[in-house]
């Protein structure tokens, strides 16, 4: 595999490969890597001649502080991950790279941003936006690929890519579930013991969730069935249950009315905060 730090070489190599007619998918993270990273790699590799991944905990996504400070980085694990995985380029730019100065953008993505995390987030979507910005400009891929973890950042790069133009092919790859149904994530590594096993509840009521829509077509119970169920559990402090289109996050009333519905949930598990959501028809 392939390691840059600076942007230049990077890109004369990857204008080397295009000048072969090669076309390149692109996976960005910010590394602590896992399984769903890895599937994302594996899709990639499928649609593409090359595949490269970053890693770049960019500090401008995070509203609390402690969370950057606390966010994992394993730069020598996600290599070794990577290699295993065939990833033939890594981009992993320092903070000098990446913002010679701070951002001072501010982006207003409407509807999208007021809800959800975008509610209990401030400026989260903005730091997003700009570095996949950043990233898709250096980068120049051909695809890109996101998790459906983040579903709300899938659709907010997809509204970038919209209206700023940069005409990529965005593909959202499924979640990958720990065996108890717990979504991978890079913050399950800060979940203790005791945390870790509760965390799967947050799994466990969106199945009784999506189970309880799909029969009485309620939103309205079945939000509160979820949030009955988690309520038992000490360790569990929910920030969200929404029950709204996969499209656009819009609310849901009445999920006949939607081609595609997602049950959402944020919650903290002790000090950590996850989140995940399920697809009510067909796919999960
Ligand atoms: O999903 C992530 O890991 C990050 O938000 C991303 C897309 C790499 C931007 O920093």
């Amino acid at each position: 595999m392939r390691i840059f730090e600076d942007i230049n070489p990077l890109q004369a190599f990857l204008r080397s490969k295009k000048a072969n007619q090669e076309n390149i998918g692109f996976v960005p993270t910010m590394g602590a890597l896992h399984q769903g990273h890895i599937s994302l790699i594996n899709a990639s590799k499928v649609e593409n001649d090359i595949t490269i991944c970053s890693i770049y905990v960019n500090p401008e996504q995070f509203s609390n502080p402690t969370d950057l400070v606390k966010y994992p980085r394993l730069l020598q694990e996600d290599i070794k991950m990577l290699e295993a995985a065939s990833c033939d380029v890594l981009f992993c730019p320092s903070d000098k790279v990446m913002y010679p100065e701070r951002p001072k953008l501010k982006i207003d993505f409407g509807f999208l941003e007021t809800t959800m995390e975008g509610k209990f987030r401030q400026g989260h979507f903005t730091g997003v936006a700009i570095i996949v910005s950043k990233l898709f400009h250096i980068v120049n891929p051909d695809r890109v690929y996101f998790g459906q973890k983040d579903l709300q950042q899938f659709l907010i790069v997809k509204q970038i890519n919209n209206e700023l133009s940069f005409n990529l092919q965005l593909q959202c790859v499924p979640i990958v579930r720990e065996q108890d149904g717990l979504a991978m994530s890079s913050r399950n590594s800060r979940l203790d013991k005791k945390e870790r096993l509760t965390a799967a509840q947050l799994y466990q009521s969106l199945t009784i969730g999506k189970q309880n829509l799909l029969v009485t077509e309620n939103v309205f119970d079945t939000k509160n069935k979820m949030a009955h169920y988690l309520s038992a559990f000490n360790d569990i402090r929910v920030e969200y249950i929404e029950i709204v289109d996969a499209a656009d996050l819009n609310v849901v009333n009445d999920i006949t009315q939607h081609e595609q519905v997602a049950l959402c949930i944020a919650a903290y598990v002790g000090n950590v905060r996850l989140i995940d959501n399920i697809l009510l028809f067909n796919i999960d």
